[in-house]
This record gives C-alpha cells, sequence and structure tokens, in this order.
C-alpha cells in the first residue's frame, strides 16, 4: 500500500519508513477504532498490535483488514498484553472514563478520543488515575489533525495571522444516522460532548483557557422524534482568561448545506489576517499579504493518505497523524497537547456550556475547573 505521508508540500507514495523504535497501539472499540487500525499503516513511530471489541462482528470486520493481529472481546486480555504499549479507546463517550484509568493502572499511556469524558465525576477518577501512576495520554482531538487545520496552526505560529481578535468555529452534521448505529448517543451523552468538543476544543487551541462562557441550547425536531435526552442545537459565546472572544455553534439534527457550510470549521481573525480552516472538503483559505484571498485545496492530491483513496471518508489520515505524534513525543519524552489537563479543562467548558444554557445566564469556569481537580 502506498500514502501520500503528512508532510505539507510534499508528495511521497512510498509506505513510511519505520523508525527505528516504535510504539504498539492496542485499539478498544472497532467502529471508529478500526479507522485507526487500518490507518496505523501510515505512521513512522507507532503501529497496530491489537483489537478489542464486545461484538464479534466487529472483529472479523478488523479481521479481515487486519488479520495478522491479536483480537479479544475482554479488554483485561488487551490490557495484559506487553506489546500493547498504548491504548487507544474508541468505546462510547460514557465509558471512556472507566477504560482511561483501567489502561493507566495496567501502565500503559493512552490515547482516547474525543471527548476524553463527559462527566464530572469520570473526570476527576481520571485526573487522580494519571496523576497516581504517572502516565501519558492525548486527547484524539482529529481536527486539529487534519490538513487545512495544520496548515491553518503553521501559518499561525509563523506569525501570519498576527494576533488573534476573534474565532469561530462549528460543527454541523445531521446525525440520524448515528441514533440507528450507536443508539447510547441518545441517553447516555450530550451532543455539547460528543460533537461540540471538535468546537471547543479549537477555541480552547487558539484562545487559551477559556474564562466565561454565554451558551443558548434547544432540541431539533430529529432530536425530539429520537427520544434525545439532552439537546443537540447550542451556541455559545466564549471569553478567554486574557480577554479574547470566540464564538462556536453546533446542530445535529439540521438539513446540511455542505457546499456553502463545511460541516467543521475554523475561521481566525487576526490583526494582519483572516483564515478559514474546513473539514471535509479540505479546503484551507487565507489572505495574502497584499489582502487577496488565496484557496489552497489538497483534496485530491492528499485523498489517499486521508480518505483512503476516496474523494471523502473516515478519519484514517487525522487518526494517523496524531498517533503518530503522540508516539514519537512518548519515545522523545516531549509533550503533545492536548495532553490530560487540558483535555480536562475542554471537558470543563463544554460542561459549563451545558450548565450555562441550562441556567440561562453566563458560567465562569474557575468553579468547574475546582470541581475537577484542576484549580
Ligand atoms: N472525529 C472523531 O474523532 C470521532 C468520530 C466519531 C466518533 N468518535 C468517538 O469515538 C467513540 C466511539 O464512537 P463510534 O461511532 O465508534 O461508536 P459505536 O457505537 O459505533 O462503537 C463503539 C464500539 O465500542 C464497543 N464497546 C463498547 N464497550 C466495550 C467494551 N467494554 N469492550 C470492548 N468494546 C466495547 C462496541 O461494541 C462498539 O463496537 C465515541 O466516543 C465517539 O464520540 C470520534
Amino acid at each position: 500500500m502506498g500514502f501520500l505521508r503528512h508532510v505539507p508540500g510534499a508528495r511521497r507514495t512510498d509506505p513510511p519508513q519505520p523508525a527505528p523504535v516504535r510504539k504498539g497501539v492496542g485499539v478498544l472499540g472497532l467502529h471508529e477504532g478500526r479507522t485507526l487500525l487500518v490507518g496505523l499503516d501510515r505512521c513512522r513511530y507507532a503501529y497496530a498490535v491489537a483489537g478489542c471489541d464486545l461484538d464479534p462482528d466487529k472483529i472479523e470486520a478488523s479481521r479481515k483488514e487486519r488479520p495478522d493481529l491479536f483480537y479479544t472481546a475482554d479488554y483485561g486480555e488487551l490490557l495484559a498484553r506487553p506489546e500493547v504499549e498504548i491504548v487507544a479507546i474508541y468505546t462510547p463517550d460514557h465509558l471512556h472514563g472507566r477504560h482511561v484509568v483501567a489502561a493507566f493502572e495496567a501502565g500503559k499511556d493512552v490515547l482516547c478520543t474525543k471527548p476524553l469524558v463527559n462527566s464530572m465525576e469520570d473526570a476527576r477518577r481520571v485526573l487522580e488515575a494519571g496523576k497516581r501512576t504517572g502516565k501519558r495520554l492525548l486527547v484524539g482531538q482529529s481536527t486539529r489533525f487534519f490538513e487545512p487545520f495544520l496548515r491553518q496552526r503553521a501559518a499561525c505560529e509563523r506569525g501570519e495571522i498576527g494576533a488573534i481578535e476573534l474565532l469561530d468555529a462549528h460543527y454541523i452534521h445531521r446525525m440520524d444516522w448515528f441514533y440507528r448505529k450507536s443508539p447510547w448517543a441518545v441517553t447516555e451523552t450530550d451532543w455539547v460532548f460528543l460533537g461540540l468538543s471538535h468546537p471547543v476544543d479549537l477555541a480552547r487551541w487558539y484562545l487559551g483557557p477559556i474564562a466565561e462562557v454565554h451558551a443558548y441550547s434547544y432540541r431539533s425536531q430529529l432530536g425530539q422524534s429520537v427520544g434525545l435526552k439532552g439537546n443537540d442545537v447550542y451556541i455559545v459565546n466564549l471569553k478567554a482568561a486574557d480577554g479574547r472572544i470566540g464564538r462556536v455553534m453546533g446542530h445535529y439534527g439540521l438539513e446540511e448545506l455542505p457546499s456553502a457550510r463545511n460541516c467543521i470549521e475554523l475561521v481566525l481573525y487576526g490583526s494582519k489576517g483572516t483564515s478559514q480552516a474546513q473539514y471535509h472538503d479540505m479546503r484551507y483559505r487565507h489572505t495574502a499579504p497584499d489582502g487577496s484571498e488565496v484557496t489552497e485545496d489538497p483534496l485530491y492530491a492528499l485523498r489517499h493518505y486521508y480518505f483512503n483513496s476516496e474523494v471523502h471518508g473516515m478519519h484514517y489520515g487525522e487518526f494517523a497523524n496524531y498517533a503518530d505524534a503522540f508516539a514519537r513525543a512518548l519515545l522523545e519524552r516531549r509533550d503533545l497537547a492536548p495532553g490530560l489537563e487540558e483535555g480536562l479543562e475542554t471537558f470543563c467548558v463544554m460542561e459549563a456550556v451545558r450548565r450555562s444554557a441550562a441556567a440561562g445566564h453566563p458560567t465562569q469556569l474557575q468553579p468547574l475547573l475546582q470541581e475537577a481537580g484542576l484549580a
């Protein structure tokens, strides 16, 4: 198999050259997790060793693509394998807390999909276990690792956008298909965690610690028709600790208009320029120094790497990018964001959004950070 490695501007079709020392990854939850299991082929510093799911059909589907790996329905068996050095968790949102704690206690480092947790109780348990065991964690915030968002970040770090003065992010997507495949989404979580975790994380990434949020939320007709426990329409204003401001929006029952609004978008309005990153059309638009608008569109060039040669598809490239970056950071003993504490801080922002929308007034972050044990 040949892939284009993620090196912006570089077109390489050779399989990646494995690094001399690599980290073995065991994946828990083989629906979205199967994407990583396959995507690990693209990595230099990480490789797939095992998969685990309660559902035998999920194991069989993974076995067809990666017959060479160890499979089990018993998480304890996965944790007992010494070649599993990183446990990658893709179980339903409300199970992440207990699965992360078990992995830490088995001496494993953890890659956990978003949202890291969806309750204050789990936030405290995960923080305590992380401190007690000293194991490392990366939250798999896939959007940060998608091509246009990587380009936007690099431009920002080169100073091309200047000081960010306003941020606008959204994740909007019709989710009837998701309720059919994952009924837990109706009763065991809330879209503030399941969906809004993408734009909230983007806001936290660029604005730094958030001090206050003011949110409104609503339950769409689709949400009502499936008996949704929480809400699935959100709009949030956020104020950072340093006074900068942003806006985040989510709607999970709408009819989409994808050419006008991609499902995930981040617009940064800076003192020197403006830029927009999109998922899933892979466009990155930005202002040139003379003010003209530039569009970079690597969708066709990078579709093999990001989407398994389709024009759109699952998350192979982003998942491979974060798994490789995490394994490399572990090997080189470097920090990589978003780690455990930043992930829990972002959970607190989402929980503040939920509480603000329920109460109908702005919510300060400081008391929630204290509740979680972070301050
Ligand atoms: N962009 C992204 O990063 C992205 C995209 C989609 C989903 N997700 C997240 O990934 C997670 C999983 O989502 P999904 O769509 O794959 O859900 P899903 O319901 O399709 O799959 C979850 C899988 O976990 C398995 N499972 C549950 N408990 C288990 C246990 N104790 N041991 C072994 N296997 C167990 C189930 O059998 C199922 O196959 C969620 O937290 C979701 O928010 C992230």
